[in-house]
This record gives structure tokens, C-alpha cells and sequence, in this order.
């Protein structure tokens, strides 16, 4: 907010670090991408004559799931190629930025049709139809002007385009979810609150989520806008849901839980000490994952393909080779799925992640399974790794599975191999060694997409990196040219050239060069990327200070 960003200002301006005085000044974010991109669809006009005019129904499977009219073989075939595109844009994107890599480059892409490692083919997901365990519907108008219908929007908001059709006729859909739909339908037709209108923000009900679980559990949570409700009004509408569905019409609905969600501003104010009220039912739903049980909160991640996810993690784990001596980093671990599958393979799992009932969740889930070797710490990825990483021994063999993975997570940290995507953060995983890159550079050396969301545009990408010194001779991957590096003498030999000693000036001038890269990828207007600079100057002072 603009007082924090004030007393950072505060902070920064004319701090001195190594005799020079620092300076800071505001800076306009850069847009966020996907702000772009919806900008972007914005700007297209909706009503274009040269468009053919789509029905409701057309026009809702059009934007949830696009690829629904093809053979799944074709789904798998075109998110195949999208992804052997995004690796040869990472194939460009490591040549330009690291010259100590182009050699190997050079020979990677022959050999690969451009690109610095081969794809291995697409894992489809194992359910095609109705896989989605989690699904938001938002509550508005239709474009005949019927109030309150519960679906997905199919209009821009550019224009007042805020129309929205019924989700049924989307594959996607869980059964569950349907019949919540159809359920919740009606009693918002017989509710005398009306929408919320996100043009005039007036109105009351605005969104509506439904899990639901391999056990057939399900949870929804109705989004609700107190507006001017007073307390008693709102235990009232309270009391009409729970009787709806437990003894009237809801009561066939299949829900196992249902919550009221209060948003909009000053609740604190209105007496609403809380978000979340549960209506009915039990407080969790807990899904089954690879022979685990999962107790997942309302506001929890869970990612919403369970059959493809189990594929995800375990191609993850196998990828890792995780093994009884590795430490497992479950970075943004969520409800701590991709730790706890894998815990029974490892010495120890530390999850990290942001979201309190998330981290709640993963504890749970960790006794519940009756998992010893797992902690969890709540906080910032970035912020919490290095003290983290202190507390490991250098000895210990580290790998980090990283899922999604986020500015300024702090990529030196990990030890051993990684997983992550957005190319930022994979360039620097593979720059050579410096003052400010310690230990041997990784590389790419597998990649796989995973299709966890059938239907849409969509899919996962593993790629594995392993440091050069990890890579073993009988691999697959041809021997990595190597980077100048400061622990020379640990490096194991399964490069064909052995790494050229730096002198002092070399190694400095490296991390040099490195940082000015990266200032070009660094976004001055992000909290996260200053911060993240900041960080970067105190690290670089603490390896002058050793
Ligand atoms: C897409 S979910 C993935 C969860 C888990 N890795 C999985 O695959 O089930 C991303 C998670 O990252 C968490 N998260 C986002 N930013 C974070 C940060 N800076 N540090 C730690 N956790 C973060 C979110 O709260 C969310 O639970």
C-alpha cells in the first residue's frame, strides 16, 4: 500500500552501502500479464458483425473449455507442440542471456530440433470428463436479463458485457458440482436478495465455490455482499440456507458442508469479525491422493485434477529420485500434497507456504497419515528458505520441488535440483558460478507437461534441473559445458572441459554482468522484485563480508 511504499522510499533513500549512497524513487508498476491480456480481450470488440453470434450455451464451453470439440488425442497432440514451443523460447531465452551455455546449446538444438533438451510426450490425465474437484461460478445476469443465474461469465466487462450462462454444459464440471449448481439455483430464484452487479457494486449474492471430493464430499461456499444487512438480518438469511438445505428442497443437494462468505468493505465495522460462517455441515472436506487422505479448509489450495495430480507429483518424485538421505523443500506447499506423497521416500520434508490454514491443513494431514518426517512453517517462500537452508547442513542432499514458483524465491538456496517454471528464474538457475551464484550451475535436463486440465488451453510442465556436478556420467543429457566456478575443486568431472579458474576480478566481473541482466528483467515497480534487489545487496555484502 502507499504507506508502505513511503517508508520504503524512507528507508532506502541515501542508505549508504559500500561508500555509495543509495537512492529510490516511485516507479509505475509494469502491468501485470494477466491484467494485459484481459486488457487486450477488452479491447477486441465483442460485438464484431463479422463474428458468427454464439449462443449462451455456445458461448460459455467456447470459453471454459475450448478444446472441448476435439478428440482428446488432438487436445494432448496441440498442448504437445504448445509446450516444445515454450521450450525453444527457453532454448533462446538461456543463449542470450548465458554465453557460457551456447556452446552446448549449439549441439542440444541440433539435436533437438532447436530446442536444448528433447520433450518427453504429454501424460494425459487419467479422467477426461468431470474431473474438476473445485469450480467457481460467478452469479449475475443472463443475457435475456434473467437476475441470479449461477454460471460463468461469457461477456467482457468493457461495454457492461457482464452476462452469465449456466455452467452444465461444460464437460469439465464434477457431477457434484452440477447438482450443487442446480440446487443453488433454486434458491437463489426464491431468495428476495439480489445479485451482486459488479458495474454498480449494489446488490448481494456474487459468487458461488463447490469442491468436491473422490469420497463424494461436497463443500460449496456462497459468496455474499452484507451491504446494509444488519447482524440479525444476515443469522436470518443464515437460518433460511441451513433449513433450505438440510430439510427443504436442498436437502437432496449432496452437500456435506456449506459456508457463507461475507466480502465487501468495513465488515469489521458492521459487526462481521469473520469471513467465513458455516452454514451446515462439516468444517473441511478431506480428498484422497496417492493412498493419502487430505483435509482441505474452504480457502485452501488443492489442485483441481486428483487423478492427474497424482501423476503430476509422482512423476515429480520419480524425477527427483528423492531418496531416503534427501531433505524434500516443499516450496508453497499448499495443503502439503507433493511433500506428504513423497515423505515416505525421504529423510525429512519442510514445507513452506504462505496461506495460515493451508499450513494448518498440511500439519493435519501429516498426522492424520501418521507422517513424523514433516514440518511446516507458515510465512514467505523468499523470506523463510534462507534461515531454512541455514539450519540444513551442507552435506545433506537437498532437493526442492517448487510449485508455482514465484519471484525472488531465493534459487541459490537450492542445493541440489529443482523444479519450477517462468523463465526468469531458470535462466538464473543455470548462470555459471559467481561471488553471487554459489555452487555449480544447473541444467535443463528433462521436461514433461502433465495434462491436469482437459478441455481448456491448459497444462503442467515439469522440467527437472540438476546442478552440472549431479549429472552422472551414464546420463542421457549430453555433458554440460561448464561455467567458471569458485569451488572449482568440487566440481565432479562429467564435463568433457574443466571449468577455467577465475581470478578475483573475473569472478567479481561475472556477478557483475549478471546483475546487470537481471536489471533488465527486474520490475522496478514491483514490491517483490525491489524487495528483492534489496535482499540481493545485503547478500552480496554478507559474501564480500566472508
Ligand atoms: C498453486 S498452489 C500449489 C500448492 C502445492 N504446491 C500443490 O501443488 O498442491 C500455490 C500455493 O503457493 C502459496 N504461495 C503463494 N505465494 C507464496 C509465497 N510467496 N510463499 C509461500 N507460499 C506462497 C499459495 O498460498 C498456494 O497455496
Amino acid at each position: 500500500n502507499e504507506e508502505g511504499r513511503q517508508a520504503a522510499l524512507k528507508t532506502i533513500k541515501g542508505y549508504q552501502w559500500k561508500k555509495k549512497i543509495l537512492f529510490a524513487k516511485e516507479a509505475d508498476p509494469v502491468v501485470d500479464p494477466v491484467t494485459a491480456k484481459r486488457k487486450n480481450e477488452a479491447e477486441e470488440p465483442e460485438d464484431d458483425p463479422k463474428k458468427p453470434k454464439l449462443s449462451a450455451e455456445e458461448s460459455v464451453v467456447n470459453a471454459v473449455t475450448p478444446l472441448a470439440h476435439l478428440p482428446y488425442e488432438e487436445q494432448l497432440a496441440m498442448k504437445e507442440t504448445a509446450m516444445k514451443d515454450f521450450l525453444t523460447f527457453l532454448t533462446d531465452k538461456f543463449q542470450s542471456n548465458i554465453p557460457e551455455m551456447r556452446k552446448w546449446l549449439n549441439e542440444q538444438r541440433s539435436a533437438n530440433d532447436g530446442r536444448c533438451i528433447s520433450l518427453e510426450s504429454i501424460k494425459p490425465s487419467p479422467i477426461v470428463d468431470g474431473y474438476r474437484n473445485k469450480c467457481e461460478f460467478s452469479i449475475g445476469k443472463s443475457r435475456e436479463g434473467k437476475e441470479k443465474i449461477v454460471g460463468f461469465r461469457i461477456g467482457q466487462y468493457k461495454g457492461g458485457h457482464t452476462a452469465v450462462a449456466s455452467p452444465l454444459p461444460c464437460k469439465n464440471l464434477s457431477p457434484g458440482s452440477k447438482r450443487v449448481v442446480e440446487h443453488m439455483q433454486a434458491y437463489l430464484d426464491q431468495s428476495e436478495l439480489r445479485y451482486f452487479d459488479v458495474v454498480s457494486h449494489e446488490g448481494h449474492w456474487s459468487q458461488l465455490t463447490v469442491r468436491t471430493t473422490e469420497r463424494s464430499e461436497v463443500m460449496a461456499i456462497l459468496q455474499l455482499h452484507p451491504q446494509d444487512l444488519s447482524k440479525e438480518d444476515f443469522e436470518a438469511e443464515k437460518q433460511k440456507l441451513r433449513e433450505y438445505f438440510t430439510s427443504g428442497p436442498g436437502s437432496s443437494s449432496g452437500l456435506t458442508s456449506l459456508y457463507l462468505q461475507l466480502v465487501g468493505k468495513s465488515l469489521k465495522e458492521k459487526g462481521f469479525q469473520t469471513n467465513f460462517y458455516l452454514v451446515l455441515g462439516d468444517t473441511h472436506v478431506t480428498e484422497e491422493l496417492l493412498g493419502l487422505k487430505f483435509r482441505i479448509s474452504q480457502d485452501a489450495f488443492f489442485q483441481v485434477n486428483t487423478k492427474a495430480a497424482e501423476v503430476l507429483f509422482q512423476t515429480a518424485g520419480d524425477w527427483a529420485e528423492v531418496t531416503k538421505d534427501s531433505v524434500l523443500l516443499d516450496v508453497c506447499c499448499g495443503t502439503g500434497t507433493i511433500g506428504l506423497s513423497l515423505a515416505h521416500r525421504v529423510k525429512k520434508v519442510i514445507g513452506v507456504e504462505l496461506c495460515k490454514q493451508a499450513v494448518e491443513d498440511a500439519k493435519v494431514n501429516a498426522k492424520n497419515n501418521g507422517i513424523e518426517n514433516a514440518t511446516y512453517i507458515c510465512g514467505k517462500a523468499e523470506d523463510r528458505l534462507p534461515s531454512v537452508m541455514q539450519d540444513i547442513s551442507d552435506s545433506e542432499k537437498v532437493i526442492g520441488i517448487i510449485d508455482p514458483p514465484r519471484a525472488g524465491l531465493r534459487e541459490y538456496k537450492i542445493k541440489d535440483k529443482g523444479y519450477m517454471a517462468g523463465d526468469n528464474i531458470l535462466n538464473r538457475l543455470c548462470r555459471p558460478v559467481s561471488i553471487r551464484y554459489r555452487g555449480t550451475p544447473f541444467r535443463l535436463t528433462k521436461a514433461v507437461p502433465v495434462d491436469l486440465f482437459p478441455h481448456s488451453k491448459h497444462c503442467e510442465l515439469i522440467l527437472l534441473f540438476q546442478r552440472e556436478d549431479s549429472i552422472s556420467d551414464s546420463s542421457e543429457v549430453p555433458a554440460p559445458v561448464k561455467g567458471p566456478s569458485t569451488k572449482a575443486k568440487n566440481l565432479s568431472t562429467a564435463g568433457n572441459e574443466k571449468p577455467a579458474p577465475l581470478s578475483e576480478e573475473g569472478q567479481t566481473a561475472a556477478a557483475e554482468s549478471q546483475n546487470k541482466q537481471e536489471d533488465k528483467s527486474v520490475n522496478p515497480g514491483m514490491t517483490e522484485g525491489a524487495v528483492d534487489d534489496v535482499k540481493e545487496a545485503e547478500m552480496k555484502d554478507e559474501v564480500d563480508a566472508e
